[in-house]
């Protein structure tokens, strides 16, 4: 690897992408090739917007965003308005970006990305449904090796899910393009529900953000509070948890995680249990490991590590 690690974030912010982004954006080891919306969260008109709206608060506008899947492949789009707000991004007061989203479609860009890059060299970082990676993977199947990992947020296990009783939200909304890219044969680490449910918004740790005072961190402080609401109802704990920035903390820091090698499949046919990751941890079966799961984080350090870096924007 060389100073730093080339990466794509595809994403459906959602506050908890947004913050994912702000910590790839105040990462030096980190080179964001760009930014992929997907309809996710809120539609994709809104999602693209919020991505660039996050690129410029975190002071990035030559960051480039392009637009991506407006629904998922087979399945009618399933939005979470009820946790994000409105707008994907209720909490702070952000100003309509003046960056300019890309012309090129998200999954051309991909595409043209790992081809022009050597194999190996991109890895890409999934927040949202996996509508635009199963994408590229379909239209170029010779991306699939020149893909370092894919980094994603996504499933749960022991856990359960968190939008029906079996299945995780971004593998719920587009099940068939999650099966896409688990049967891929690229590398995957999986951040779950198992792992995600562990990294806990506490009032304090909000407060950690606030008390810095800068713009950037009061932005962050303001839509934790707004995102933590809804789980802290359901859930009956103190914060919600923090999904998407395992992702990039990942990258930063992986010994922050542990897990081990398995299979995962995706269920796609049962509407019981749609968009249930099947996760082989105890390998009763012979199936292939597909995925890196992890289900272990070091949630103070996690924090720790989200507050130095935000700082630095
Ligand atoms: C995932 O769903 C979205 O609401 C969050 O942004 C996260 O990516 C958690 O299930
Ligand atoms: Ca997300």
């Amino acid at each position: 690897m060389g100073k730093t690690r080339k990466i794509v974030i595809d994403t459906d912010p959602g506050q908890d992408d947004a913050v994912a982004i702000l910590l790839a954006l105040a990462s030096p080891e980190l080179d964001v090739l760009g930014i992929t919306a997907v309809a996710g969260n809120v539609p994709l008109p809104l999602t693209e917007l919020n991505a660039r709206k996050i690129c410029e608060l975190a002071g990035r506008p030559d960051i480039r965003v392009f637009a991506g899947a407006s629904r998922p492949m087979v399945r009618d789009l399933v939005t979470a308005e009820h946790v994000h707000g409105k707008t994907g991004l209720d909490g702070p007061d952000l100003p309509e970006p003046e960056m300019m989203l890309m012309g090129e479609h998200a999954v051309d860009f991909i595409i043209d990305t790992l081809m022009k890059h050597d194999e190996g060299e991109v890895t890409l970082c999934t927040l949202g449904p996996l509508t635009n990676v199963a994408l590229a993977l379909v239209r170029e199947p010779k991306i699939a090796p020149r893909v370092r990992e894919i980094v994603m947020m996504g499933g749960g296990f022991f856990e359960g899910g968190n939008v029906t009783p079996t299945a995780e939200f971004n593998i719920y909304v587009d099940p068939h393009a999650a099966d896409v890219v688990f049967r891929s044969g690229v590398p995957i680490v999986m951040m779950p529900l198992d792992v995600t449910h562990k990294a806990l918004t506490t009032a304090d740790r909000i407060a950690g953000f606030r008390n810095l005072g800068t713009r950037v961190a009061l932005a962050t402080a303001k839509m934790l509070e707004y995102f933590e609401r809804f789980d802290e109802e359901k859930y009956g704990i103190d914060g919600g948890p923090l999904h998407d920035p395992c992702v990039i903390a990942y990258l930063l820091e992986p010994h922050l995680f542990s897990g081990r090698e398995c299979n995962v499949s995706v269920e796609t046919a049962s509407e019981l249990t749609m968009g249930m990751t099947v996760i082989d941890w105890w390998r009763v079966t012979e199936k292939p490991k597909n995925a890196l799961v992890m289900r272990e984080i070091d949630h103070d350090r996690f924090f720790e590590l989200l507050v130095e870096r935000i700082a630095a924007l």
